[in-house]
């Protein structure tokens, strides 16, 4: 049900306008088919803006996704209800299990990064960094810990980097909490700079954006549930691109549907169920041909070599490069490569990985390491995909089609969920999907 002015919105020629601009700038169809309280929230937007529903619309459309009517918009229909601690048990799971496992995991490298995804006025990202400075000050001393919060919500970010919040927000500490971790400030509580130290917050669209980097840790409470369902399946893939290997996710109560089992590994405990981006499935080896026995153009679909496992030292070597790539040390991460390379000069993953490292150095040279890991595995699916990745963002659309049709032919017939060669847990079927969403189809 709406007001009266709401109803009359409602009828207004310009309505069904704000509610698809309003859905599709932020994924929300949870406004679907709520069209009285969607117009409500309308009728405030245009109070406030002074402006008739039929100016509004043709406003969003000149500003086409950016602009002060597009932000004022995404701001009034985004639910942004968060308080410090909520689900505590989640913040118990948080001390028991998931903190203790980051520390002993990046003891040798000494940093810890979180990103908190929708994070609303900020409540969620200092709840972690006092949970972390007060349980966690010893281990994590000497420690770079960075907690990234994000969101589409404008005000909600300026309220964020004030770091001033209400009684409300601040229901469920402990007075204790309270007096050492806040400082009063006009019948309002300021976070003290200790626990803001390392915290920062930054705009971002989960529902068309790509991950802000990648995170030991990941929140994201109580905003799949307004997504619709094929939303939610591209975030929560993006949002396990967003994790290190074995890295962990937090979703809200009503978010833990059993479409995210299939892409995180769950840990059900007593009061609340965590996710973890799956491990690594052992890696099958690329198939290693010499060159003389590279296929002809026409070759039958090749399924991924079943060869004997890597050695101890090519899986140290390999797992030692995946860190230094999700650190983001993408120069120590190719000299890395290159002496992997030097020491197994047959084998086609220091090449691939040193494609992934210069990526972000030279894209030249990705492009060069790329094909040298193709020269030695044909079908090393991953490496196509890397290099119609980056011809795509290039524009160079002839070689992207190249080689979007021969990862293509790899990959038909082999079964979808079958996990990829140097893909990790990445499956057939993932990547033929991510493939057809970067195009160019054939
Ligand atoms: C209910 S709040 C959750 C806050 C916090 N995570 C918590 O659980 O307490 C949902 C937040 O998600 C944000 N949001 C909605 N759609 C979003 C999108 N497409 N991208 C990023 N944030 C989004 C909203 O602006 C809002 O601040």
């Amino acid at each position: 049900m709406a007001t009266n002015k709401g109803a009359r919105l409602l009828s207004d020629p310009a309505f069904p306008v704000l509610k698809e601009k309003a859905i599709a700038l932020t994924g929300l169809s949870y406004w679907s088919d709520k069209d009285g309280p969607l117009a409500d929230l309308l009728v405030q937007l245009l109070e406030r803006l002074r402006v008739p529903a039929g100016a509004l619309a043709r406003r969003l459309t000149q500003e086409d996704g950016q602009g002060g009517a597009t932000q004022a918009l995404v701001d009034a229909v985004t639910v942004g209800e968060t308080f410090f601690f909520r689900y505590r048990e989640q913040f118990e799971a948080l001390e028991q299990v998931v903190i203790p496992d980051l520390i002993e995991r990046n003891r040798p490298l000494r940093t810890l990064s979180v990103w908190s995804a929708g994070c609303s006025n900020g409540a969620e990202a200092y709840s972690l960094s006092i949970l972390l400075n007060r349980r966690f000050a010893v281990p994590l001393a000497g420690w770079e810990v960075a907690i990234l919060g994000t969101d589409i919500n404008a005000s909600a970010l300026a309220e964020a980097n004030a770091a001033l919040y209400g009684d409300w927000s601040v229901r469920d500490l402990s007075e204790d909490v309270l007096h050492e971790c806040f400082t009063p400030q006009g019948g309002r509580w300021r976070v003290k700079p200790a626990y803001r130290q390392g915290v920062r917050f930054a705009p971002h669209n989960l529902a068309t954006q790509p991950p802000p980097g990648r995170f030991d840790l990941v929140l994201c409470r109580n905003v799949l549930m307004y997504f619709d369902g094929e939303t939610r399946d591209r975030v929560l893939l993006s949002l396990r691109e967003a994790l290190v290997e074995s890295g962990w996710l937090l979703l809200g109560h009503a978010e833990t549907q059993p479409a995210v089992a299939e892409v995180f590994a769950p840990l059900v405990l007593p009061d609340c169920t965590l996710y973890r981006r799956k491990a690594a499935q052992k890696p099958k080896p690329a198939p290693v041909r010499p060159p003389a026995a590279r296929p002809p153009v026409a070759r039958p679909p090749a399924a991924p070599a079943a060869k004997a496992p890597p050695s101890a030292e090519m899986w140290d070597l390999e797992a030692c490069v995946r860190r230094l790539l999700d650190r983001g040390e993408f120069s120590v991460a190719a000299t890395r490569c290159r002496a992997w390379a030097d020491a197994h000069p047959l084998d086609p993953a220091p090449h691939y990985f040193l494609g992934l490292a210069l990526e972000h150095l030279s894209e030249d040279l990705a492009i060069a390491a790329f094909r040298r890991a193709l020269f030695l595995a044909p079908n090393l699916a991953l490496a196509h995909f890397s290099l119609l990745r980056l011809f795509v963002r290039r524009g160079e659309y002839g070689p992207a089609r190249r080689h979007y049709v021969s990862m293509m032919a790899d990959l038909a017939g082999l079964p979808i969920h079958q996990p990829l060669p140097l893909g990790m847990d990445l499956t057939v079927g993932e990547l033929a999907a991510a493939a057809r969403r970067l195009g160019p189809s054939p």
